[in-house]
């Protein structure tokens, strides 16, 4: 007899995750002998810097090292994100309150909306965007999207006149993916402004802030307001994507929430990553992009 398995009704209406439909098919072509240009999911064909490699492997042969972490992250990152943060912004962050390191920003994208939307509410999305914001984080919370263009014409900069006042939650994302568009720091103040005054979330998903070209450098949107979270990757910045490493930085009450949703369901990126995410971030002496990760540019 063969049993049939149904899925859950939310999983039902998640479409398949577009990069595993994209994998499928370039696979298909690889194997029928397509010579292919692989335009499908940010995964950068360089290595990550030999120092940080080599960091991981030390560390991983440390007993210390092969424990379970904590859901939160081992405080010396998130010590060394908060440093970061200054070095990087200008920004004095509590590693303690303001902190979280996460399994990649996409698990942190997908949780924070488990952590704060209820059924019904509303979060916003840019169109087009990063399929998480519309897909998991919506409909694992059977919550409503309301997806904004962004235009041309607008630069593909979110107009907040497009988007309704009552949403719990807002996703951003500059330098954006995919249309490359960029932002300054007073379109970001206007942006958390309209956040604030509508009560909405400001998700603000900086994954590409390093990859800045021609002299423009990406600001973070805790430099328009400490009252909204930020999400940012190590896996774009220093080529480790596989690595599965990022943080969440904002106001206590949603790195709270986001730690204790967390705390329910995964038990850290293994030590021994983020240990490697140390020195990755030790090789900023400023501001400015380090030689190790400017020569990729
Ligand atoms: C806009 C955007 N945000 C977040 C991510 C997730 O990156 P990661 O989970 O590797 O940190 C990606 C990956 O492609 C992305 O394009």
């Amino acid at each position: 007899m063969i049993i049939m398995f149904e899925q859950a009704d939310r999983l039902k209406q998640i479409p398949p995750y577009l990069f595993v439909r994209l994998e499928q098919l370039s696979a298909e072509k690889k194997a029928a002998g397509w010579d292919m240009i692989d335009f499908g999911i940010g995964d950068p064909d360089l290595p990550a810097p030999e120092c940080i490699v080599d960091e991981m492997c030390r560390e991983s042969r440390e007993n210390s090292c092969q424990k379970y972490s904590s859901s939160a992250g081992e405080r010396d990152l998130r010590a060394a994100v908060a440093e970061w943060y200054k070095k990087r912004y200008g920004l004095d962050i509590d590693p303690d309150t303001q902190v979280c390191v996460t399994i990649g920003s996409k698990e942190a994208i997908f949780n924070i909306a488990q952590a704060f939307v209820n059924c019904g509410e509303t979060i916003i999305a840019p169109s087009p965007g990063y399929p998480v914001y519309s897909g998991a984080s919506t409909i694992f919370n059977e919550a409503k999207c309301v997806k904004v263009p962004l235009k041309a014409e607008k630069d593909w900069l979110l107009d907040t006149d497009d988007c309704p006042e009552n949403a719990k939650m807002l996703y951003l994302n500059y330098p954006n993916n995919p249309t490359g568009a960029t932002c300054d720091l007073d379109y970001l103040k206007k942006v958390y402004s309209w956040c604030k005054k509508n009560g909405t979330i400001l998700c603000y998903d900086n994954a590409y802030s390093e990859m800045c070209y021609d002299g423009y450098k990406a600001p973070s949107a805790l430099q328009a307001g400490p009252d909204c979270i930020e999400f940012g990757s190590f896996s774009k910045t220093f080529n480790m994507t596989g690595f599965r490493l990022g943080y969440a930085v904002g106001h206590p009450d949603l790195i709270a929430g986001l730690k204790k949703c967390k705390g329910q369901t995964d038990s850290g990126a293994p030590i021994f990553i983020q240990k490697a995410g140390i020195k990755a971030l030790s090789l900023y002496k400023d501001s400015s992009l380090p030689p190790e990760i400017a020569k990729n540019m």
